[in-house]
């Protein structure tokens, strides 16, 4: 069954998306933070990179109390960021708590970085992945990893996070494009399936991208609070109107 994980950087909104979830039967199992959503926090304010990356380690602190499941938290990365300097980042966050996952970004300076945290059996989270290539060459990547260095122990396999929302706001179609990643991986780890990545359905935008990414079977999809309380708004609805 596909679990929720909330997309944001404010530790009042776990509490609050937390208490709603488990009042209407369901579970708010994890989260998504990035640079983005933590500078929100700051409301304007301007921080340098080392003074950013100790808050985003607070607040991921106080997340890992609310949420059971897996915390990601993001590397600091642009263009000219090396693959050194996302490596020393990741294995920082890393040892924050066994929860976490590393955001990395799916370039090619990210993906030399996944190679050095794979081989240390760190969990990471593909982000920015906006194409089938990249989920395939994903899917490449951790099955090489997995038979250099197997087995990798960790608490859940890695994810992939396709934006859906992102594509949809240039005219492409983000659920489609989820719905053939979910092939994609299910061809590619067929004789090994619980070896296979998690699909993290991410850039969700409204309840459809939900009740898309359900009936996809994503393992895993991480929802601004707004589009949550909207989708269980929805769900207790129909309920009420077939009762
Ligand atoms: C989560 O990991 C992503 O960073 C997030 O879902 C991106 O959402 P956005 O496209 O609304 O910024």
């Amino acid at each position: 069954m596909t679990k929720f994980l909330l997309d944001s950087g404010d530790p009042n909104e776990y509490i609050e998306i937390a208490n709603l979830a488990k009042n209407s039967g369901s579970q708010l199992w994890g989260s998504t933070t990035n640079p983005s959503l933590i500078a929100k926090k700051l409301a304007g304010k301007k921080i340098s990179q080392d003074e950013a990356f100790r808050l985003q380690k607070e607040i991921v602190l106080e997340i890992l109390n609310i949420v059971p499941g897996a915390v990601s938290a993001e590397v600091y990365a642009d263009e000219e960021t090396t693959a050194q300097e996302m490596i020393d980042q990741g294995m920082q966050i890393a040892s924050w708590n066994q929860r976490i996952f590393v955001k990395l970004p799916t370039s090619i300076e990210g993906f030399k970085a996944r190679t050095a945290l794979r081989r240390e059996k760190i969990q990471v989270n593909n982000t920015l992945v906006f194409s089938e290539q990249q989920v395939f060459a994903i899917c490449l990547h951790e099955k090489i990893m997995q038979k250099l260095y197997c087995p990798i122990q960790n608490l859940w396999p890695c994810f992939i996070s396709p934006f859906v929302g992102r594509l949809d706001d240039i005219n492409e179609d983000g659920m489609s494009f989820i719905e053939n990643s979910m092939k994609m991986k299910k061809q590619y780890f067929e004789n090994t399936p619980t070896d296979a990545p998690w699909m993290l359905e991410a850039s969700i935008r409204r309840a459809e991208h939900i009740k898309r990414g359900i009936l996809a079977n994503v393992e895993i999809m991480t929802v601004p609070g707004k589009v949550y309380k909207e989708w269980l708004l929805l769900t207790k609805e129909q309920l009420q109107s077939r009762l």
